[in-house]
């Protein structure tokens, strides 16, 4: 056993080594949400067990935090369904008519019980998906302030709505109406804020939901059952337990999803999207696999690179959708940067989630370690070479992060998706290099450029924004912030997320229009000071 994995074997505590504040007691959840209630589950159940292992006389043993419904066949799933396409009533239930301000009450009442849970639902977000505590914070924090940012977009959305047009002899009011049934999914990685960030502004705009949680991440959302209940009328939200692979399809196929709202991988959204019977009446909104690669040219700022590279590459243990996945770097710096990344790579802190400064933690996805290994050996098998010592370093869940030099095509970290603590480099002498291969990969989310001089990297900027959704300059690639567009091209993503984006994404645009008479003005005015529609109205919300 080398030095760093005894190092690493050792960052495992024991049971009374756990800080008593973080101390977990299982959580063997028996409830789940439909139509309004809370039922209690009595059939099987799925184990849930931690990226954290735990030191006992027989060894290294991963802890087991809990367990959640797992039915076997479709019926619950298929209840929650029908509780959803009962609350939206094809569009008449009371949440899809619901004025829009008693709405935005609805969501204030649930962000308010939501952070009353903080404390448990950050707990569980270390112990189910290895993310350190600053982190886990950070996520929560940013999932309340993109509620509250999508409350206040969504009265810029009812205020811009809220007048009357007249266009060529007819007057009309535009505004956006629900779409109908919509299932969430979200991510392993931001089980918390990526899920939120489609079920939140669908619910807002009136739609009913099906929810379903990650596979890695579902305790976390037990703490939030009761505020949703609570907060809105029945059947808005139901939560859908059980195999993916099998509950899913039968959702799909029962043609009653109006939205399909997936943040996870193409091939499965894929799938699911030709499972619908009337593919004309979904609507997707997905955010899909990525490869974002960075472009190093010879002018870069090689310190400003290091550090920027190091973030996009390696927060989260490069777990997150926008990761750098690879660098381009030019052969004529390659040496330096080389080094330079090396260096910083060994200073990362391994350690538990909740230990102060810990940047490498244990991963969540229990095939990873073997997954990256067999990624690390095909890379050394056709001639590169882990650059920074210990790279690749394994112990049960934990895996030191690893420089690989040189990357070719024919490697599996060529173009296969990581999502992992592996740092591919590929050296180019061309520019045309890195751009062949952009235009060539399946991906096409975001890119990042360095250098100083200002020609260079515009010669870089226009064929690339034409191939990717966002080219960071200096900069790792990243979501937020959270009011700015959120997308991809390619595999990468269809629709658009952003606070204000993702309100669009889950409603449509609906016009009520009449002729420019004297007794349609006369009908239109009755309705508007009487108060008689929801939709045709001229209320101001401040
Ligand atoms: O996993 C993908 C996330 O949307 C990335 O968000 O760039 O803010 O880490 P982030």
């Amino acid at each position: 056993m080398t030095n760093l994995s005894q190092q690493l074997e050792i960052l495992f505590p024991a049971e009374d080594q756990i800080p008593e504040e973080f101390r977990i007691e299982a959580l063997h959840q028996r409830d789940y949400l439909v139509d309004g209630e809370i039922r209690q589950w009595d059939g099987p159940t799925q184990e849930v067990v931690s990226p954290i292992f735990v030191q006992t006389p027989a060894g290294l043993v991963r802890k087991v935090i809990g367990s959640y419904p797992l039915p076997v066949d479709d019926n619950e799933a298929l209840d929650a369904l029908d509780a959803a396409v009962r609350a939206f009533d094809s569009g008449r239930g009371a949440w899809p008519t619901m004025s829009v301000t008693d709405r935005i009450e609805c969501m204030e009442r649930f962000v308010g019980k939501m952070m009353e849970q903080k404390k448990a639902v950050v707990n569980l977000l270390m112990w189910e998906i290895g993310k350190t505590l600053a982190d886990s914070i950070k996520e929560f924090d940013r999932t309340v302030q993109y509620i509250y940012d999508t409350i206040d977009a969504f009265k810029d959305v009812d205020r811009a709505g809220s007048r009357f047009r007249i266009e060529e002899g007819i007057i009309g009011q535009i505004r956006r109406s629900p779409l109908g049934v919509v299932l969430c999914m979200g991510p392993f990685n931001y089980p918390l804020n990526e899920t939120y960030t489609t079920l939140i502004p669908a619910i807002l705009m009136g739609n009913t939901v099906l929810f379903k949680p990650p596979k890695h991440g579902t305790l976390l959302h037990h703490p939030l059952l009761d505020a949703f209940r609570t907060s809105f009328p029945k059947g808005v939200v139901n939560t859908v337990y059980g195999r993916g692979a099998t509950v899913v399809p039968t959702l799909m196929k029962s043609g009653k999803i109006n939205v399909l709202a997936l943040i996870g991988s193409s091939r499965v959204a894929d799938s699911l999207k030709k499972m619908h019977p009337k593919s004309n009446r979904l609507r997707a909104v997905l955010s899909l696999d990525a490869k974002n690669a960075a472009i190093i040219l010879p002018d870069a700022d090689i310190e400003l690179t290091v550090k920027e590279c190091m973030l996009g590459a390696m927060s989260f243990n490069g777990q997150r959708c926008t990761a750098l996945k690879i660098l381009w770097v030019h052969r004529s710096v390659a040496d330096v940067f080389l080094q330079r990344m090396g260096e910083e790579l060994n200073k990362l802190k391994p350690g538990m989630p909740w230990s102060q400064g810990a940047q490498v933690t244990p991963l969540p996805e229990p095939g990873k370690p073997a997954y990256l290994d067999a990624c690390l050996r095909d890379a050394e098998a056709k001639g590169a070479r882990i650059m920074n010592e210990g790279g690749g370093t394994t112990v049960e869940s934990f895996v030191f992060p690893a420089l690989v030099y040189p990357v070719k095509d024919g490697m599996k970290l060529y173009r296969e998706e990581q999502f992992g603590p592996v740092v591919p480099v590929v050296p180019f002498d061309d520019i045309d290099e890195p751009i062949a291969y952009i235009i060539d990969a399946d991906h096409g989310q975001q890119v990042s450029i360095f250098g100083s001089e200002s020609e260079p990297l515009a010669r870089l900027i226009d064929p690339l924004v034409n191939q990717v959704s966002r080219v960071n300059i200096n900069a790792q690639c990243q979501r937020g912030p959270d009011t700015f567009p959120f997308t991809g091209r390619k595999d990468s993503a269809e629709g658009t997320l952003s606070v204000e984006d993702a309100l669009r994404s889950f409603s449509i645009r609906t016009v009520v229009a009449t002729k420019d008479t004297a007794q349609n003005k006369t009908i239109l005015n009755d309705i508007v000071e009487q108060h008689q529609s929801e939709f045709l109205s001229t209320k101001f919300i401040f």
